[in-house]
């Protein structure tokens, strides 16, 4: 596996690409079972895998969870080299920030518009702009993105759709521990009491998946499912039922997402649930 730290680096090495496919798996690093699918798949659909690692400042709403996010780069290494990826960046702030006023940036509309958009003031715009810096970089042929980050997904797939960005994306399933918490660097975070509450997030999507088939009014699932997470200890932004385009359903919508986001101490969890009815 070669790293590379600066973006001519990364020119170079991508260089003698001639014809041969690309997939990329942008990351923040802290790498665990729910990255390493998505570069399995990734390994699969292309000639090259590469794997990016930076924790992207502009898309921080607080400065004090950018200083926390976990950073193991070591440990990250060992795995995606184990992992057969052939190439990792590992960029500073100044190679992908060079400019100390930001000139230019990307911003989704209706995607990011509501839900995480919401609750994070910029956060997608932040997500957007280094996940075009990156695309522009690595030219990738195919990038993948995972499903726990359902709206996150609907933004950079609007960004590719609209503006015409010459790659592929592939979305994989969301990864879970063995109690179905959704593998994520922030669960690190948890102390061992909220790490035993943490689970009531993706129950409280599954029973309402299991209660929408008879319900009438969905907002008043939503509010009983926030009230359970609540009285559990949660501090709930959302639970949210909507179609897979994150827009209001009607009683007639077949396919919807449950999303919920909730912070248990000082760390924000974010799950979702799709069904289908
Ligand atoms: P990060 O949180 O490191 O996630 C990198 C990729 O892994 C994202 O596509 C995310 O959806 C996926 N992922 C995280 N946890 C997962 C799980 N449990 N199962 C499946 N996939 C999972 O998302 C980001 O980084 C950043 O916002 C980024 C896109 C890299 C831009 O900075």
């Amino acid at each position: 596996m070669q790293q590379v730290f600066t973006n001519l680096e990364l020119q170079t090495a991508l260089a003698d690409r001639a014809s041969s496919s690309l997939a990329l798996v942008p990351t923040m690093g802290n790498i665990h079972r729910g990255h390493l699918e998505l570069v399995k798949s990734a390994s699969q659909q292309a000639d090259r895998t590469a794997v990016s690692i930076f924790v992207n400042p502009t898309q921080f709403n607080q400065a004090d969870d950018y200083q926390h996010y976990p950073r193991t780069l070591d440990a990250d290494l060992e795995q995606l080299a184990a992992a057969g990826v052939d190439l990792v960046f590992t960029p500073d702030v100044e190679q992908l920030y060079p400019h100390a006023t930001l000139r230019a940036q990307v911003e989704a509309t209706v995607a990011a518009t509501g839900l995480e958009g919401a609750h994070r003031p910029g956060h997608f715009r932040g997500v957007a702009t280094i996940v075009c810096k990156l695309f522009n970089l690595f030219q990738p042929t195919i990038a993948l993105f995972g499903k726990k980050d359902y709206q996150q997904l609907a933004v950079i797939r609007a960004m590719v759709e609209e503006l015409f960005l010459p790659v592929v994306l592939g979305a994989e399933e969301t990864v879970r521990e063995a109690d179905m918490v959704a593998m994520s660097s922030r669960n690190s975070r948890l102390t061992a009491g909220q790490r035993q509450i943490a689970p009531l997030m993706y129950a409280t999507l599954q029973s309402l998946a299991d209660q929408i088939p008879a319900a009438s009014d969905y907002s008043s699932l939503e509010q009983s499912a926030t009230a359970t997470l609540n009285d559990a200890g949660f501090k709930v932004d959302y639970v949210a039922i909507r179609d897979r385009y994150l827009q209001l359903p009607n009683q007639q919508t077949r396919e919807l997402v449950i999303l919920a986001a909730a912070e248990l101490g000082n760390v924000r969890l974010i799950d979702n649930l799709e069904i289908e009815h």
